[in-house]
């Protein structure tokens, strides 16, 4: 079975996979999800990711399906079923299936889904040239740290990027850069990797924990602060890093390069140390 989906312990050919129009997923979008990709087949970080899933979970009064063995033995298993050499991993739990209505009653029985995708490489030209990106308000509500299917103001920000002809929308909340609408961002300034801080208003990226303990131990200076958006436009070097991004450096934002127009020496390393990590 190629492209394959699971819902709530079946695997089924993704085609053949449906849920009902009463899930309060498709109503409200009331559930959670992740993404997970694999590195020479194996899927990368899953404990992160599933620890993730669980906080976002429990923060929205969601009882967790399954345990985490449960869950890693369901990838592996969609693995094998799709056989793709690599692989993207969606994960999501809805609250269920019930006449609409906002408010929920306890008793409501989650819709598990997974599926499993061929995964492309990132073409590698991306990486040696970097990308460009623009500047938008962050209109998101005030717990970006739970990863919501309720996406519509990431869906809003990427589309204006695609519009301006860019790679990613960089969102900014009251003057200060949180994060991008696919990726965490990270600002290089005086030699200090300055990054928007865990809490409400940024995911906690899993990529962005390994590039920072990377850094850290590399030796750069570590800021978890905001930084403005002249900060911004006045780095020496921008980059993304997310799950599908991985480290990706950004040359120009607004239409005005960063720094010398090209990805930077910082963004090379650590795009490179965080390659060594998933080989
Ligand atoms: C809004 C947002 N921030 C950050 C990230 C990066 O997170 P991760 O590194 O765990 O993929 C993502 C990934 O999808 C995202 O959607």
């Amino acid at each position: 079975m190629p492209e394959t989906a699971f819902i709530n312990g079946r695997f089924l050919p993704l085609a053949a996979a449906t849920v009902s129009i009463e899930d309060r997923g498709f109503q409200f979008g009331d559930g959670v999800y992740e993404v997970i990709r694999t590195y020479g087949g194996r899927p990368f970080k899953v404990e992160a990711h599933l620890a993730r899933l669980e906080h976002s979970a429990q923060a929205i009064g969601l009882r967790q399906p399954y345990a985490r063995e449960r869950w890693a033995q369901y990838i592996l298993e969609g693995l094998r079923l799709a056989a793709f050499p690599e692989a993207k991993i969606y994960l999501q739990i809805t609250r269920g299936m019930a006449p609409r209505d906002h408010a929920y009653t306890q008793e409501l029985e989650p819709t598990v889904v997974m599926t499993v995708r061929d995964l492309r490489p990132q073409d590698p030209t991306l990486q040696a040239a970097g990308v460009l990106a623009m500047t938008t308000e962050d209109i998101r509500w005030g717990r970006c740290d739970i990863k919501s299917v309720n996406l519509l103001a990431n869906v809003l920000a990427r589309q204006q990027a695609k519009q301006a002809g860019v790679f990613e929308a960089i969102l900014i909340r009251e003057g200060r850069m949180t994060e991008g609408a696919v990726s965490n961002v990270m600002v290089v300034r005086d030699g200090i990797l300055v990054t928007a801080p865990e809490g409400a208003h940024i995911l906690s990226g899993v990529t962005r924990g390994i590039v920072l303990d990377l850094a850290r131990r590399g030796g750069l200076p570590v800021e978890e602060r905001y930084c403005s958006r002249q900060e911004l436009m006045g780095a020496a070097e921008v980059f993304l890093t997310g799950t599908t991004v991985e480290v990706l450096g950004v040359v120009g934002i607004d239409g005005k390069p960063i720094g010398s127009g090209a990805p930077g020496p910082v963004t090379h390393n650590l795009a490179k140390r965080f390659q060594e990590q998933t080989g």
